[in-house]
């Protein structure tokens, strides 16, 4: 399928690791320009050298690898000023930097959700404000934010990112209808496990959490997914291919579960 994304910028968030990388990959290879934020310098570099190993399928797109905390406000709008400064716009950002812990709830103090709340959800909420004056400048921008499945089933041992992720798809959706007036979408993506570092990190403390070993808890895990296998950071990042282009025109205020089947409700 034709995306016609070449040309195009976008920043990607946690684009240094699982999730991120595999969203930057997939964009650079449509010839988009990715500008991949990340805290750890070394994990920075061995993303960005991942990257220009790749070769495009289209254009001549450039990678800028910027070193940078999102729950820091100072951050943010670092990041977005040397977007500009380099390639003069910003087309596409993907929100994606996240990493709440799981643990019993009597043990995690408001510490553990005032830091979860700040970096998933005040940093996503914070990217939007920043790029969304240059989208609105060009009648034109897309905006996938990564939440999670829990944002719609929340899980005892996981209420940092549960509550985090309900608010960000409140937030999706109520900033849409304003967005959407400047030809600027947003759409939310939840995956269910996802293959990465942090899916081993998470089934570590969770396992913690309810006294189980990690492989039960994994046992048990996989057993609710209906699929039968955990979701493939490559799956997400298809679907932000499509969310981002001009083939998805009039998606905008929604959120996709990507989950192998695993979400109870409707
Ligand atoms: N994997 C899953 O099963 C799953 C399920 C549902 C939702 N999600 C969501 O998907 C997103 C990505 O998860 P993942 O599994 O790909 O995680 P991951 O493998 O741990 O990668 C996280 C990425 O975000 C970066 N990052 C974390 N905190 C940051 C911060 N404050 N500032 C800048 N960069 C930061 C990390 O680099 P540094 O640590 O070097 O900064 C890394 O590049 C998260 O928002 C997560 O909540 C994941």
């Amino acid at each position: 399928m034709e995306l016609n994304l070449a040309g195009k910028v976008a920043i990607v968030t946690g684009g240094s690791a699982g999730i991120g990388l595999a969203c930057a990959r997939a964009l650079y290879g449509e010839g988009v320009s990715v500008v991949i934020v990340g805290r750890d310098p070394a994990r920075l570099a061995g993303a960005e050298a991942s990257l220009r190993n790749l070769t495009p399928e289209k254009g001549a797109p450039q990678i800028l690898a910027l070193q940078a905390d999102t729950s820091k406000a100072e951050d943010t709008e670092r990041v977005v000023a040397e977007t500009i400064a380099r390639f003069g716009r910003v087309d596409i950002l993907v929100n994606n930097a996240g990493s709440a812990p799981a643990g019993s709830f009597l043990d995690l103090p408001d510490q553990a959700f005032l830091d979860t709340w700040n970096t998933k959800l005040l940093g996503y909420i914070r990217f939007v404000r920043a790029v969304a004056p240059h989208m609105i400048a060009r009648k034109s921008g897309a905006i996938v934010n990564i939440v999670g499945g829990a944002s719609r089933t929340p899980s005892a041992t996981f209420l940092t990112g549960s509550t985090a992720n309900a608010a960000l798809v409140n937030f999706t959706r109520g900033i849409s209808k304003e967005l959407a007036h400047h030809n600027v979408r947003i759409n939310a993506i939840s995956p269910g496990s996802t293959a990465t570092e942090r899916a081993e990190r998470l089934a570590e403390q969770n396992a913690q959490a309810r006294g189980v070993s990690v492989e039960e808890f994994k046992a048990e895990n996989a057993r609710n997914i209906p699929l039968g296998h955990m979701v493939d950071p490559d799956e997400i990042a298809a679907m932000t291919l499509l969310l981002v282009s001009e083939r998805s025109r009039s998606i905008t205020g929604i959120e996709i579960l990507i989950d192998g089947g695993a979400a109870p409700g409707i």
